[in-house]
């Protein structure tokens, strides 16, 4: 960094713009590729000139405007600033030339002006305001946001507006880009009880997020194979029930997740799906599962969570009172996915339940009578709930705003219109299990998926807060998660994030594939998309 200052030798004038012609001349580069814009995802409106500027690492910095409410006591902004730093220069070798840059070519700063609160000390939400304005010019760009999360998009997107000419010099056209989410909800599901998934890893997965402006972290965190969450409340749930003590996330682990999210403008939503899926809730926890029955006696095996017993609910009761304090987020998801009722019709203490409750052997009823005390349970902890499509299926009594995750392909649209008329807001993950793998380029099909294209009023349609990637963990850990997530999620990125009219496949493989390398070049092992090179390959 000692070339600092180099770049504003003062000539006198006819020597400057003759020096200005000349670096020019030097710099204008041959045909190349990189001229091309490579955004991902597409803003909302970005204009460009082919006014070049230039930027010398020494001699650029990121900065607050003397009017922005946020200044450098907003860490979430002094370490993105940090963070883009390295990611526009940290990850290029150094290259001749970009020290002599005339004064009117160069761009030093980009200036950063938050109009409202900032909430640099708040944690983002399902309403948190991400839009921000970036006018990239000479000497110095603003960006403009009215909180700090519109700034992190912002700088994402600057970062992306800067290349290496075929000089190595790096370079960004004068720009002016608007821009703001089409939908509010943009999640990855990831599921660290089929494996589990080090910390190292979800936080590598929080980074290449942020890079393609996804805003939340679905954390399916224990399922029937493992409980890797240590609970303070009940430690013998991961003590018993995880693959192994190393391979737990402990209270400080939740923590930096959530603190580490925070800094990229993303939730982080924590799943304890039940009743199903909950085999391994058993191990640390006597009497929570359904014990099944065979010819009149216990067979020694069990299925869902015991709904019939007081009981599971206190016990139920505190844990979802910890977990609401150690994830900030206002959501909670509660699963209700896939219940097997073959155990419950096993047993008969199940069946003298259901007959004092008029249940009438209906095994959807009961499910909905245990879903109705999880989610009353949440609502009590002044939360809301998210709950996957069964639980809206099988006649449960919602409360109004609890939202409906859609996982199933059968019958898509169908279900779009029913929940959304019957007023509940809806996450879409059906056309994006990327855990389901096979031979080509599957991220043309998840980005042509439009959410919207079902029917029903406008009104329903706002229902819609966004959609998911899941990538489910049977197959899936630390070795292959990210060449597996990216960039195939990143077609599902841009689908939530950009215009409903982005759609020009071909437009979108040439910026997918620049968008791809760079995420390599910053360290993110994504798969190719095709056939071809990275600019920048092996220098991660
Ligand atoms: C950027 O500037 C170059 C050089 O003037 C020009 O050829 C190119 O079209 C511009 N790119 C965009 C996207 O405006
Ligand atoms: C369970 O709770 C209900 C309602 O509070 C109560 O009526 C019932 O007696 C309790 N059952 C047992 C076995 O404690
Ligand atoms: C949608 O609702 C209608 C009645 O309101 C019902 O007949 C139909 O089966 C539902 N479809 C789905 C997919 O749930």
């Amino acid at each position: 960094m000692e070339q600092r200052g180099l770049g504003r030798l003062r000539l006198p004038g006819l020597l400057a713009l003759l020096a200005a012609l000349a670096a020019l001349a030097a710099w204008s580069p041959r045909v190349s590729a990189s001229l091309d814009l490579s955004l991902w995802p597409l803003p909302v409106s970005a204009m460009t000139t082919p006014r070049l500027l230039y930027l010398s690492p020494g001699n650029f910095f990121f900065g607050h405007s003397p009017s922005s409410k946020a200044g450098p006591s907003c860490a979430v902004l002094q370490e993105a600033f940090r963070r883009y730093y390295a990611y526009i220069f940290g990850s290029y070798k150094w290259h001749r030339g970009y020290n002599k840059i005339p004064s009117e070519m160069e761009l030093q700063k980009l200036e950063v002006s938050v109009i409202m609160d900032p909430e640099c000390d708040s944690f983002p939400s399902i309403t948190s305001d991400e839009s921000y304005n970036l006018l990239v010019q000479g000497p110095v760009a603003t960006l403009t946001a009215n909180r700090v999360w519109g700034v992190l998009r912002g700088l994402e997107t600057f970062s992306q507006l800067i290349y290496q000419d075929s000089h190595g010099a790096f370079t960004a056209n004068e720009s002016n880009i608007v821009d703001s989410p089409r939908f509010p909800h943009r999640g990855i599901l990831i599921d660290t009880s089929r494996h589990f998934l080090p910390v190292k890893t979800i936080l590598k997965t929080l980074d290449a997020m942020a890079f393609n402006k996804f805003n939340v972290l679905h954390w399916h965190i224990v399922d029937d194979q493992s409980f890797p969450y240590q609970s303070i409340t009940f430690p013998e749930l991961s003590n018993k029930g995880s693959y192994s003590l190393s391979h737990v996330y402990t209270p400080n682990d939740v923590h930096t997740v959530v603190e580490y999210a925070r800094f990229r403008g993303i939730r982080v939503l924590p799943e304890f799906d039940s009743p199903g899926h909950t085999a391994s809730w058993g191990k640390g926890q006597k009497d929570i599962l359904t014990p099944c029955y065979h010819a009149s006696e216990p067979s020694g095996t069990f299925g869902p969570i015991n709904p019939i017993l007081n009981s599971t609910y206190s016990f139920l009761s505190k844990l979802f009172k910890e977990i609401s304090t150690v994830f900030p987020d206002e959501f909670i998801h509660l699963g209700g996915d896939e219940v097997d009722f073959n155990c419950w019709e096993s047993n008969p203490a199940v069946l003298n339940f259901m007959m004092n409750k008029g249940f009438d052997r209906n095994f959807k009823k009961l499910q909905s009578f245990y879903m109705q005390m999880v989610l009353d349970m949440i609502s009590a902890m002044k939360k809301r709930s998210i709950v996957w499509q069964e639980v809206y299926d099988d006649e449960g009594k919602l409360i109004p705003g609890t939202v409906v995750q859609v996982w199933k392909m059968d019958n898509f649209d169908n279900e779009l219109r029913n929940i959304t008329a019957a007023g509940f807001p809806v996450i879409i993950s059906a056309p994006w299990y990327l855990d389901t793998i096979h031979y080509g380029q599957d991220w043309r099909e998840y980005y042509s998926v439009e959410p919207l294209n079902f029917l029903g009023t406008p009104k329903q349609k706002q229902l819609v807060i966004g959609g998911e990637a899941c990538i489910w963990g049977e197959y899936v850990d630390a070795t292959n998660l990210t060449p597996r997530l990216w960039p195939r999620a990143s077609a599902v990125g841009e689908r939530l994030w950009s215009h409903q009219d982005v759609t020009d496949l071909r437009d979108a493989y040439r910026r997918l594939t620049r968008h791809r390398c760079r995420m390599v070049g910053r360290g993110i092992a994504a798969q190719p998309l095709f056939t071809g090179y990275c600019e920048h390959e092996g220098r991660m």
